[in-house]
């Protein structure tokens, strides 16, 4: 099978793109709802049954794709990032993180963020129009890891065009990936001199069976989690304002009833994630270690296997009236922060920062309207469906 060809148009605007994206999962998963890509030499798969299949028997569906294939786009690494390791590893790396992303944890970061998204809200509001992913959905994810870092939140522009140029063309990624590096470094330094309260001094303190981090796996914990820390969370933020436009009706009920705010996000989580769809998902996708059956289809062992997780959110037997776009969705068991042992640590935090901004945007403001003059424009990454440009008037 070869893709549709719109699917690499990221010129096409983001609603009509997204559209289609939909339409074309919807035939998917009617008519192939596994299958072989001819052109990433990769299968597909579309159904939510199988998506969360695929995610739970990690025995068979390995994380391991670094090892495996060498696909992963940007600088290569010698270690592999906690996304990229199968137990025990996994288990051991994963578990220096939950103390600091638990829900306790973050649930006492919520005045800190009400604060960044107060003081962001006020230069927005002065404005009235506004580009909504520059003014607000790229500083606050951005500014919140910072934070936890213990990287200073005014850089918050420097470190952003890093994270942009990593994932773009090799030349700039490389040299992106050489001053994050060197940035990393010299955070590590001081704190190995000067121990702090942030995540960095957490980390180079901690001991797996007895040994300390090593320097690589120290510099891969601290890409991983800025950058899965901050485009996720923006895209959201982003594409939030997509489902508010396209349903005006629903943010008028945020202004009556902010506690509804928790399942919306929840409903904007599934209507559009922040992955484009899988096809081009070489990121975060599988290696099959043993010979497969699913969905009909026989993988072989070393075959790669894309997750398409908006494809699973529209899924017509888990979801009645999937295309409806329902804030009070319940239950809305939606694959967007994953499934099984890799699901997404960050997904309280991101919980949370979207719905500090929401529930302040509702009581702030009476009504968006996405600009008609200026058209919003989708980023150029083939993993992420975001929005790079996004005008927007505030009333
Ligand atoms: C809306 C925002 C976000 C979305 C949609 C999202 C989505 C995901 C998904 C789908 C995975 C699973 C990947 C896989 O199965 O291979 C994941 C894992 C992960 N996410 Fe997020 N994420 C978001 C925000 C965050 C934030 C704010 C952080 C941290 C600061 C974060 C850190 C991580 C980490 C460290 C993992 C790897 C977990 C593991 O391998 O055990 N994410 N995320």
């Amino acid at each position: 099978m070869r893709l549709p060809a719109f699917i690499d148009d990221l010129s096409i605007e983001p609603r009509v793109y997204h559209e289609q994206l939909r339409e074309w999962c919807r035939s998917m998963r009617a008519s192939h709802p596994v299958v072989f890509d001819d052109e990433s030499k990769s299968w597909l798969v579309f159904r939510y049954e199988d998506v969360v299949r695929v995610q739970s028997d990690y025995a068979t569906f390995s994380s391991e794709r670094s090892l495996n294939r060498d696909r992963r786009p940007g600088p290569r690494r010698d270690q592999p990032s906690i996304i990229e390791l199968d137990p025990p590893r996994h288990r051991q790396m994963r578990s220096l993180l939950t103390a600091s992303f638990s829900a306790r944890t973050i649930a006492e970061m919520a005045p800190q963020i009400e604060h960044i998204v107060d003081e962001l809200l006020d230069e927005v509001l002065a404005r009235k129009r506004v580009d909504w992913m520059d003014s607000f959905a790229n500083p606050l994810p951005v500014m919140v890891i910072s934070d936890m870092l213990g990287m200073p939140r005014e850089k918050w522009r420097q470190f952003k065009a890093w994270n942009d140029a990593l994932t773009s063309d090799d030349e700039e990624a490389e040299q992106a990936n050489k001053l994050f590096t060197e940035y990393f470094e010299r955070s590590i330094e001081e704190r190995r001199r000067e121990p702090r309260q942030d995540i960095l001094s957490l980390l180079i303190n901690s001991e797996v069976d007895g040994e300390h981090l090593s320097h690589d796996e120290l510099i891969g914990f601290c890409f991983t989690l800025f950058i899965a820390g901050n485009i996720t969370t923006t895209n959201i933020l982003g594409n939030a304002f997509l489902c508010f436009d396209a349903h005006p009706e629903t943010f008028q009920r945020l202004r009556g009833q902010p506690e509804l705010v928790p399942s919306a996000v929840e409903e904007i989580l599934r209507y559009m994630p922040p992955f484009r769809a899988g096809p081009n998902d070489l990121v975060l996708g599988r290696v099959a270690k043993r010979d497969v059956e699913i969905g009909g289809e026989q993988i072989q062992a070393g075959e790669y296997v894309q997750i398409n997780r908006l494809s699973a959110n529209f899924d017509e037997q888990i979801f009645p009236n999937p295309e409806h776009f329902d804030i009070e969705r319940n239950p809305n068991r939606h694959q967007s922060f994953g499934h099984g042992i890799h699901f997404c640590i960050g997904a309280p935090l991101a919980r949370l920062e979207t719905k500090i901004a929401l529930t302040k945007l509702a009581q702030r403001i009476k009504a968006i309207h996405i600009a008609e003059d200026e058209l919003p424009e989708q980023v150029r990454n083939s993993l992420l469906f975001g929005m790079k440009r996004l005008f927007v008037e505030l009333s």
